[in-house]
């Protein structure tokens, strides 16, 4: 039976087990072992995982969760993997955020925001709230009241007098969104899963640039929020906020008050609509370049759409500068998480 050695990011490694044609995920499981994960269907990317070494095959997958040049530089999906001999697997996230099982989190509604035409606020508060710890920047899956289905939403904010935030794209017709809009009042329960990904904020060893786009902002917030509890950081972070038109721009008071108490903590917002009134217009990738990057020495944070993520791969190409590591999270919709 292949041996696989998990390789977390603290450093510690873990020998698993793989029976004949089992999926990584599933041997983990039996072990355990907690791989960040959600669709399970090769549809989020939340599982991807770098092998380092050994021999597998690959179930079925789309491109936005792994790239054809991801695949080829050796990324899996380990909910899409079948090692078919010893192999070494170096997973994204440390070893205590995997062994911790995800768990139910009951909630009542709080508070709904209509910060705009596009954009919903929402606070949960917990019954439990001493119970949660999550990484700065992960989310969870959040059930929509009165449905069988639950939504991925990325916390806002940190845990706050047992209160924790939400923003959220609102979507004509879609399920979270219509509840929100139309049939959310204070006290519904909601149930949360998770927590979830490896989208989080590393300890800071150099510059760094937050890239979000749109709703994207949301685990930028909880990340900024840390930050202040923290102390800020020793090193220059500077935010890029793009958007699609002026009314998608939310939460902006916000990040002028991080910007006054967080040391080292800069913004900048852009709209990609031509007719918008700021004074920056276009696409994020209009708006950084090789000095921005520290040439290099800096962390990149994404979040945002699938095809920002590209159009971000193909800037630091067309400028020749690759910051020194990019940690992203698409926001796929979610046909697949039914
Ligand atoms: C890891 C993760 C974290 C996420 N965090 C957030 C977050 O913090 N805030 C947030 O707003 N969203 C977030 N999302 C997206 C979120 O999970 C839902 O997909 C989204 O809110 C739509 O839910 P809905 O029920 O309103 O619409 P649905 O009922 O799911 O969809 C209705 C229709 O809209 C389409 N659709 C769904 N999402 C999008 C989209 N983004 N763009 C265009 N069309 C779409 C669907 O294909 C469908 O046709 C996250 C997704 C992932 C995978
Ligand atoms: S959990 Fe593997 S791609 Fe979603």
């Amino acid at each position: 039976m292949p041996k696989v050695a998990l390789n977390f990011e603290d450093g510690v490694t873990r020998f698993i087990e793989c029976g004949p044609n089992e999926l990584l995920v599933d041997a983990a499981y039996r072990a355990r072992l907690n791989i960040p994960m959600d669709c399970r269907d090769g549809v989020c990317g939340t599982c991807k995982c770098y092998c380092e070494s050994g021999l597998y095959s690959m179930d079925s997958y789309i491109d936005d969760a792994l790239t054809e040049d991801e695949a080829l530089q050796g990324y899996v999906l380990t909910c899409q993997m079948r090692p078919e001999s010893d192999c070494v697997v170096s997973v994204p996230a440390t070893s205590t955020l995997c062994k911790s099982g995800p768990s139910s989190f009951g909630a009542c509604l709080s508070e709904v925001r209509h910060l705009s035409d596009t954009t919903i606020g929402f606070t949960l508060e917990l019954d439990d709230p001493d119970s949660l710890t999550f990484l700065p920047g992960q989310y969870m899956q959040v059930s929509v009241p009165d449905t069988a289905c639950s939504r991925a939403y990325s916390f806002s904010s940190r845990v706050n007098g047992g209160r924790i935030d939400f923003l959220v794209r609102n979507i004509p017709g879609g399920l979270m969104s219509t509840y929100l809009s139309h049939r959310a009042s204070p006290g519904d329960r909601l149930s949360m899963q998770g927590p979830s990904g490896a989208f989080y904020l590393r300890e800071l060893q150099r510059p760094a640039l937050f890239l979000a786009g749109g709703t994207g902002l949301a685990p930028f917030l909880a990340m900024l929020d840390h930050l202040k509890e923290w102390g800020g950081s020793s090193h220059p972070i500077h935010l890029l906020y793009g958007v699609t038109r002026d009314e998608d721009l939310v939460e902006v008071v916000k990040l002028q008050e991080f910007a006054e108490v967080i040391p080292e903590f800069s913004f900048d917002v852009c709209v990609a609509d031509a007719a918008s009134n700021a004074s920056r217009k276009g696409f994020v990738t209009d708006h950084f370049g090789p000095e921005d990057l520290h040439d290099g020495d800096s962390d990149v944070y994404l979040c945002g759409p699938p095809p920002m993520v590209e159009a971000v791969r193909r800037h630091f190409e067309t400028i020749g500068v690759k910051p020194a590591s990019f940690h992203y999270e698409k926001f796929n919709a979610s046909e697949a998480v039914q």
